[in-house]
């Protein structure tokens, strides 16, 4: 059967990305872009786009409908930064979407969902280097609440309804088309665009933080393999963990500066070195890489060659 994709939340970071690369393996019209808000023009121009609150199912249900869905990206969230100043409205956003679209697949107006997952699913008592699938999840931030949460529903309806939900635990993502709005590991964004702007960054994470990140390339293509395994070889329904690289803002500077000889960085850590502190600095992620065969082809020098190169062209 032919496979229809619907994105919710086709106009975030990671969301804008992914439509894209969607089409371009599936086809234009295949893929029904959709977010509350609208998208960059590439993506309205390049097939269908539809303003679709996440939480509301009815709207959903609509969208499926009119187009024939088949499966459904569900990339709508509030970050962890921002769910922080608004609990409520992001375990609301979240959590409603989830379950909106899980209840979806188990009506089988959908066959397939793909909903991220996050490495906020871990708290301070995980482990914190090479953080296992299976280990200790008492995630501190309202934000790795919703996805710790989102994880054991997803366990749920794939043992009790047999819905085919597949999940990521992603590190901080890292792109250049699309900035993230609201995250933990937003500055490894910002600082490449401040290095070529300013020469300087000013960090809200102390210099030694060691987190686990991802170049966007990587996340989507993760993505996009996970869903297309063979439903017998996905033994994991939660989230799996994924790697690619891990580094802190020292290292991450260091590396800038072969590019920008000049480029000066300081530290005013704020209210999110607390939820970096709570996060692991190194995750193993060989259940996906003997599963469903993850490699991931960026590590943080051919990344940040490639940013540079991309954002100098802008
Ligand atoms: N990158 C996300 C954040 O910082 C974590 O999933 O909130």
């Amino acid at each position: 059967m032919e496979n229809i994709i619907l994105v919710l939340g086709a106009s975030g970071q990671i969301g804008t990305e992914l439509t894209q690369k969607l089409r371009l393996v599936y086809g234009n019209n295949q893929v029904i872009a959709s977010d509350i808000r609208v998208a960059n023009e590439e993506i309205m121009t390049s097939g269908p786009f539809e303003i679709i609150d996440a939480t509301n199912k009815e709207a959903i249900l609509k969208v499926i409908q009119k187009y024939k869905v088949t499966q459904v990206y569900l990339l709508a969230a509030m970050l962890s930064a921002t769910a922080e100043q608004h609990p409520q409205k992001a375990w609301n956003l979240n959590m409603n979407s989830l379950l909106a679209v899980l209840d979806l697949a188990k009506e089988k107006h959908i066959q397939q969902i793909y909903w991220p997952s996050s490495i906020a699913v871990f708290g301070p008592t995980t482990p914190k280097e090479n953080t296992p699938q299976k280990t200790v999840m008492e995630p501190s931030t309202v934000y790795g609440i919703s996805k710790v949460s989102g994880e054991f529903w997803c366990n749920y309806y794939h043992k009790k309804y047999g819905v085919d939900i597949r999940s990521l635990r992603y590190p901080g993502i890292i792109s250049w088309k699309t900035k993230p709005g609201g995250g933990t590991t937003d500055y490894a964004v910002d600082i490449f665009f401040k290095a070529i702007k300013d020469k300087k960054y000013e960090c809200f994470l102390s210099e030694n933080t060691s987190l686990p990140m991802m170049y966007m390339d990587d996340a989507v293509n993760a993505t996009i393999q996970l869903m297309m395994a063979k439903p017998e070889v996905i033994k994991i329904r939660n989230g799996y963990n994924l790697a690619a690289m891990s580094f802190s803002p020292k290292e991450i500077a260091s590396e800038i500066k072969k590019y920008i000889p000049d480029f000066k960085i300081s530290y005013n850590p704020d209210y999110r070195q607390k939820i970096a502190d709570s996060w692991p600095a190194s995750i193993d992620d060989s259940e996906a890489r003997k599963d469903w065969n993850w490699q991931h082809n960026f590590d943080l020098e051919t990344m940040t060659k490639v940013i540079i190169k991309e954002i100098q062209k802008l």
